[in-house]
């Protein structure tokens, strides 16, 4: 089945009846159910022991509550995270900036000047820490990881230094689950920078807006703090979504 370009593939039993549907994808090296969900004609109960089986070894992104039905029937639980949607009309007056402090485009940077900025503000037992951040943020730069730079992407500039960071993506399909997408949103952690990482959140939604998108998606892994900032600044929850992994037959 083909949906808007992307490959929807079916999980049958023995008889030929659908148990589930995935986008087939691939991360690290391993194969990938994304946007895994139980067919309609099944009880997820009944259906999560053979999913589980069928996709041995592999990863998996499922939403809502089906996530609970496969952990139960033996997928491991790797991290759970919010999608999240604000709306760009009516349009965002862009905030006023403190002194000292100037917004520039991302574009005007290499990925390597955030990368100081980038370390301190995800440091180990941070829930989004990640060995490989540098590379991650090279994939966002070169459009390699979710599609090109948009330019309202921007970085806080204190004259020697990035001090705080918010990317965005031209990415492919519709809000609210997909479209153009903030895939960084970090500041030094220091003090002196308290709020920073919502001002200029505050600021990239305004120039979103004037580049004329209409909405901008985000995700949020769970027991991040983060999350209470894009509340207050009017982000809606739109999914809860689990990634696993299932066991090796
Ligand atoms: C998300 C972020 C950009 C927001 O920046 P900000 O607007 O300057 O907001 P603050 O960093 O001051 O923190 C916002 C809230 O989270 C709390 N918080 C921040 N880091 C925290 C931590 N490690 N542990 C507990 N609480 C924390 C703050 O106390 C604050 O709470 P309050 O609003 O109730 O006072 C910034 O917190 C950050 O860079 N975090 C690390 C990277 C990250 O997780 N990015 C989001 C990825 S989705």
């Amino acid at each position: 089945m083909d949906a808007g370009g992307e490959v929807i593939e079916a999980i049958l039993d023995r008889d030929g009846n659908p148990l589930g549907y995935f986008e087939r994808d691939e991360r690290g090296g391993r194969p990938w159910a994304d946007e895994l969900c139980c067919a309609a004609e099944v009880s997820p109960g009944a259906a999560a022991a053979a999913i589980v089986r069928s996709l041995a070894g592999w990863g998996a992104t499922v939403a809502g509550g089906f996530g609970s039905d496969l952990v139960d029937a033996g997928a491991r639980r790797l991290r759970t995270f919010f999608t999240y949607t604000l709306s760009l009309s009516p349009p965002i007056p862009e905030p006023r900036l403190p002194s000292g402090l100037q917004i520039l485009p991302a574009g005007q940077f290499p990925p390597e000047a955030l990368y100081e900025a980038l370390l301190a503000a995800y440091p180990p037992g941070h829930p989004d820490h990640d060995d490989d951040a540098p590379a991650s943020l090279d994939g966002l730069y070169d459009g390699t990881l979710m599609g090109p730079l948009h330019p309202c992407s921007a970085v806080a500039w204190d004259g020697r230094r990035v001090v705080a960071a918010v990317l965005v993506q031209d990415a492919e399909g519709k809000p609210p689950l997909a479209g153009p997408w903030i895939s960084e949103a970090f500041r030094h952690p220091g003090p002196d920078y308290a709020g920073l990482g919502a001002l200029l959140l505050h600021c990239v939604t305004a120039r979103a807006s004037d580049a004329g998108l209409t909405a901008l998606g985000l995700s949020v892994t769970d027991g991040n703090p983060a999350q209470a900032v894009y509340e207050r600044l009017g982000f809606t929850r739109t999914a809860r979504w689990t990634d696993l992994e299932f066991p090796n037959a």
